[in-house]
């Protein structure tokens, strides 16, 4: 696995892979790698593209109050995760390669930028899509892969790849769970053992609305009650959003009519965690 940090670097590996008649997996990433990155970079691996991660923490989609400065980082870990996964390239800019002086463009999604996720995070996914944007303008990806835990990210950046014509495919992975549940995210180590373990509310409040989908439950906010409820029962869990959403549009609904998305975001202590799940079938 090659290691580069300067961005004409990376263009120029993208470029030789596509030349040698290659194709390129993106699989962009802001480090502290788990098992739900392996599994994004393996996806990609398994279509016989040659798969680059990037690693960076995006100062541009943290808000002046949250984690940047407190952001997990672990770089030879991240090194051991990319490899073992079968990476091909690790590309691992600084801030300033990313952001030189004078840099001041943005790039916004409209509409889905600002439900959910985005009312609770100003300026979250703009800061996400314009990191995103350059990655796809770097690498010129034939497939970027994203995972489905962070499920409004991942619709933006569909539309997002379609609407700026990066002739990219957008590829969502399966969220990667604990034995308990619990979806993995890099943020899981801010909690205690006291709040890990009432973490397992978030993923039990899914299964509660899932169960009460596959017993014919079809009303959106039986759904949301049946989550709420169990979520309300957990100590330390602060509700942020619990949401019964059309899947492409994230827009809210009342009645369940065909698949649907179940979004959900909580605070455990003082750290922010999100969920999602499919709530689909007869
Ligand atoms: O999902 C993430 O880790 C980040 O939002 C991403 C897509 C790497 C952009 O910084």
């Amino acid at each position: 696995m090659r290691g580069v940090s300067a961005k004409e670097e990376a263009r120029r590996w993208a470029e030789e892979v596509h030349r040698a008649g290659g194709r390129v997996a993106l699989v962009p990433t802001m480090g502290f790698l788990h098992r739900g990155h392996a599994a994004l970079i393996e996806a990609g691996v398994h279509t016989g593209a040659q798969v680059a991660v990037s690693v960076f923490v995006n100062p541009l989609q943290f808000g002046p109050r949250e984690d940047l400065a407190h952001y997990p980082l672990d770089a030879v870990r991240d090194r051991e995760v990319a490899r073992g996964a079968g990476a091909a390239l690790l590309f691992t800019p600084d801030p300033e390669e990313m952001y030189p002086e004078g840099f001041a463009t943005r790039v916004e999604v409209a509409g889905l930028s600002e439900r959910w996720c985005g009312a609770a995070r100003p300026g979250h996914f703009q800061g996400v899509a314009t990191v995103v944007t350059k990655l796809l303008n770097l690498f010129r990806p034939d497939e970027a892969y994203f995972g489905e835990k962070d499920y409004q990210q991942l619709v933006l950046l569909r539309r997002l790849a379609r609407d700026l014509d990066f002739g990219c495919r957008v590829v969502g992975v399966p969220t990667v769970r604990e034995e308990d549940g619990l979806a993995l995210s890099s943020r899981n180590a801010y909690l205690s053992p006291e709040e890990r373990r009432r973490a397992r509310a978030i993923p039990a409040a899914l299964a509660a609305a899932a169960a009460a989908h596959a017993r014919g439950e079809r009303d959106a906010e039986e759904l949301r009650r049946a989550a709420l409820q169990v979520l309300k029962g957990a100590p330390g869990v602060r509700v942020e959003y619990v949401a019964v959403v059309d899947p492409e549009t994230l827009e809210p609904l009342e009645a369940v009519r065909g698949p649907v998305r179940m979004l959900l975001a909580a605070w455990v202590g003082s750290t922010r965690l999100i969920d999602n799940r499919f709530l689909a079938g007869a």
